[in-house]
């Protein structure tokens, strides 16, 4: 097992919008080893539709990127999953997590947990049809009180998935509780194949804390990294990392610098840049330094991801610039970032409209909307 390209790793976890490829690379530059495309609708690939297609690139410097794949057939997802590794990908991964309506009403995404002998049949037939590896990214269950993801779990090690992603909530439960690790480490002592685990980690400390009570060697990271995405060289070094409001300014510009590259440096890639900083800034202006001195003992019983934590102690105009929660002030930021030349433009004009903002009052909480997301 510990061949595995998926054991001892620290992965960017599927990410819809914000697994975008710039923010990806920023990530493997940060430190992630794995990076997995935001969720691809096979459907929507077998009809040719070329912003599903834009889903599967990956850039030469992501040394181990898969896509992941929704769908509820055998025949579309042996298709889906030749298409991807045709484009490049190293694996495919198939969506057993997503809670959303839409998704779950038409079969797929999390509703798979409830039929384990039909998901068998579609890792099988995933396997068969591709010669790169095969994952499977599950939550515990569909409802409280009748997780199944042991069952699930051996299903899809017997049909030959060659990992297993835990996201360790129910369907039902979405994000409003702490992941259980306890049942990450069950299926991880059950299991040959590498288990991932996944939830609730925003701290190198938080993630030593959680392997060393699940036994898994593997971990994925999903909000932490967009909060921080310097959290995969934390989680690896074992180091804290706090940056300035002037170095985390700099790590924004080098999204910035990676989203020109994606795009392009004109109008048009302009305006592309444009759906994706100001949702970025979102979950960046979240962060705040948490020491371990000060809060280790409160994360080993509850995820700092899931506490209200005080607004933190942003002392100077830049630091409470890049704390403000107000998306006209994501908006703002964005385009400052994006009129910028130099990464020293840049820091300039951030520094010029934190002094000319009126202060934000709004109460921050680490919390992401349930029907924000995907998985
Ligand atoms: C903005 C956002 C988009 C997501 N999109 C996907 C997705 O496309 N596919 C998926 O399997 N999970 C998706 N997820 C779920 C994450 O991959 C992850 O399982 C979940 O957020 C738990 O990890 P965390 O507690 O570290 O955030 C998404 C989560 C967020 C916050």
């Amino acid at each position: 097992m510990t061949d595995s390209p998926f054991a001892g790793k620290v992965v960017l976890a599927p990410l819809t919008v914000g697994g975008n490829l710039p923010f990806r690379r920023l990530c493997v530059e940060l430190g992630a080893q794995v990076t997995v495309g935001e969720m691809a609708m096979v459907r929507k690939l077998l009809s040719g539709s070329p912003s599903e297609f834009a889903l599967l690139k990956s850039h030469p410097e992501e040394s181990f990127f898969g896509v992941q794949l929704a769908d509820r057939k055998k025949d579309s997802l042996a298709e889906g999953a030749r298409i991807a590794e045709s484009r490049g990908a190293r694996f495919v991964d198939l969506n057993c997590g997503c809670p959303i309506h839409e998704i779950t009403r038409r079969g797929l995404g999390a509703s798979l947990l409830r039929k384990p002998t039909k998901l068998g049949l579609l890792v099988d037939a995933m396997k068969k049809a591709v010669s790169v590896p095969v994952t499977v990214k599950l939550r515990t269950g569909w409802k409280e009180g009748k997780e199944n993801v042991c069952e699930v779990a051996r299903i899809c090690e017997e049909s030959g998935a060659d990992a297993i992603t835990v996201h360790a909530r129910t369907r039902e439960q979405r994000y409003n509780r702490a992941a259980d690790w306890d049942v990450v480490g069950r299926v991880a002592a059950e299991r040959g194949i590498p288990v991932i685990g996944n939830g609730d980690i925003l701290t190198y400390y938080e993630a030593r804390e959680r392997m060393a009570r699940s036994g898994v060697t593997s971990l994925m990271l999903a909000r932490g990294a967009l909060i921080k995405p310097w959290l995969f060289r934390e989680v690896r070094t074992g180091e804290a990392w706090e940056p300035t409001g002037e170095e985390r300014v700099q790590v924004l510009w080098r999204l910035v610098e990676l989203l020109r590259d994606h795009f392009g440096e004109d109008e048009r890639g302009r305006r592309r840049a444009m759906r994706f900083l100001p949702w970025h800034m979102n979950f960046f202006c979240r962060y705040r330094p948490l020491p371990e001195e000060r809060y280790e003992e409160s994360a080993r019983r509850h995820p700092l991801l899931q506490s209200r934590l005080d607004g933190g102690q942003a002392k100077t105009p830049l630091e409470r610039l890049l704390a403000d929660t107000r998306p006209e002030t994501h908006q703002r930021m964005a385009e400052e970032l994006l009129g910028s030349a130099t990464a020293e433009e840049a820091l300039a004009r951030a520094q010029q409209l934190a002094v000319s903002l009126p202060p934000d009052t709004t109460e921050r909480t680490l919390d992401v909307a349930a029907t924000e997301v995907a998985g």
